[in-house]
């Protein structure tokens, strides 16, 4: 797959076999993830990588309660808060793994270091046929230190990007794209 295939094709993936992502896998995904730029060169990230399945479940029954509790702000639940609330939902969609891209410091581009490098993550995955999908509805939980304890990292890290990454059933449909707004200014 050249370049431009990966980034055309890469999709939230939200149904996974029940295969395993070995450690091979997942350490190459944290090597692409990597090479993105960061700023001043801080290199600040830490990968949490879960994949024992208890541990995720814990995860997504904590994350469910805590978002219904504090709705992201700006964030309308809506129909999702029935979804939220249905305690067979997962919000890990059954993935075997979990990385989460933390920021080992809480600097002014802490956000975007891992935002960059969780779009390598993604787009690398997609390269090595596997499916990834970012979790933004488990951040919140994350970011308290009963989720930091969780996924292993100081109460000074700020955990940015939680993807989840697996094998996939199936190819997602591609979610149509608005023209991009340019304004030559
Ligand atoms: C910051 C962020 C948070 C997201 N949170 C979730 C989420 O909690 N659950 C989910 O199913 N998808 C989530 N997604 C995936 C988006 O819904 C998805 O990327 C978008 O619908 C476009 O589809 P595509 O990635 O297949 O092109 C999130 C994506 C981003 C960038």
């Amino acid at each position: 797959m050249d370049f431009e295939q990966v980034i055309y094709s890469r999709r939230a993936v939200r149904e996974y076999t029940r295969e395993p992502v070995s450690e091979t896998a997942l350490r190459r995904l944290a090597d692409a993830a990597v090479q993105a730029p960061s700023a001043t060169n801080e290199q600040p990230w830490i990968f949490s990588i879960v994949r024992d399945r208890a541990t995720l479940a814990r995860i997504s029954e904590a994350a469910k309660a805590h978002v219904l509790a504090h709705p992201p702000a700006g964030v309308v639940l809506g129909h999702l808060h029935e979804v939220v609330e249905n305690p067979e939902f997962d919000l890990l969609y059954g993935a075997p793994a979990l990385i989460v891209i933390s920021s080992a410091t809480q600097g002014h581009w802490a956000v975007e270091n891992c935002a960059l490098a969780a779009e390598n993550l993604m787009l690398a995955a997609r390269a090595d046929g596997l499916g990834s999908c970012w979790i933004g509805f488990i951040q919140g939980w994350l970011g308290t230190a009963e989720g930091k304890a969780a996924i292993k990292v100081p109460a000074v890290a700020l955990p940015v990007a939680p993807i989840i990454v697996g094998h996939p059933t199936v190819e997602p449909t591609a979610v149509p794209r608005k023209t991009p707004e340019i304004i030559w200014a």
